[in-house]
């Protein structure tokens, strides 16, 4: 079974990558795991212009190809985003936003093969976890119009930096036996 395990965030050697780093070794020894950061990715806006509405095709074409053709390839999409201002940082609600010739919500519309996996986790440096839960559903909500199957979240808070996850590890290995 192949697995993506997606860092949301921009940032490469934070606390969102350890995460995605702890979660990709826990589950490397039972699947075929393969990481991505969002900004590996190069893409524009959506317009919101609508032509996907009909065609099912954005007006462009760039590493959101890419990107989704990960998602086609995976059985199991695992998200793991920190709150950026309370959401999913900018740069991955860009990426979801040109989704829409995904989006099941108008025909015709591109469709991933059924029968997937997703997974969130959400991150944040404050101590509330309703602003965790804010995140798993935006990205809950994501998944549910590509019709991937919602199988499980996790909640992290009061981590800033990668440090702040040494006494959560067992926590994050414990939901990596869930998947
Ligand atoms: C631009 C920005 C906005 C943030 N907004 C929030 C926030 O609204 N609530 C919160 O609890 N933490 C917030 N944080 C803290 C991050 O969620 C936290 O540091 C997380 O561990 C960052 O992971 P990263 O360095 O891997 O991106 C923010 C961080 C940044 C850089």
């Amino acid at each position: 079974m192949k697995v993506l395990v997606i860092n949301c965030s921009p940032v490469r050697t934070g606390a969102t990558a350890e995460i995605v780093k702890i979660v990709s070794d826990e589950l490397s020894g039972k699947y075929n795991v393969k990481t991505a950061c969002i900004d590996d990715y190069e893409f524009s806006f959506c317009k919101g212009c609508r032509s996907c509405h009909t065609t099912a095709e954005c007006i462009q074409h760039d590493d959101v190809d890419i990107l989704m053709n990960e998602f086609e390839e995976a059985d199991v999409i695992i998200a793991v985003s920190p709150s950026y201002w309370a959401d999913v940082p900018g740069q991955f609600k860009a990426f979801i936003d040109r989704c829409t010739p995904w989006c099941n919500t108008h025909e015709p519309h591109k469709t991933l093969t059924s029968g997937k996996k997703g997974y969130a986790i959400a991150l944040r440096t404050g101590p509330n976890i309703a602003e965790c839960n804010r995140i798993i559903g935006t990205i809950e909500h994501f998944y549910g119009h590509l019709e991937v199957e919602c199988c499980g979240s996790l909640g992290l808070t009061s981590i800033e930096y990668k440090n702040d996850l040494k006494p959560r590890k067992q926590e994050i290995k414990d939901f990596c036996k869930t998947v």
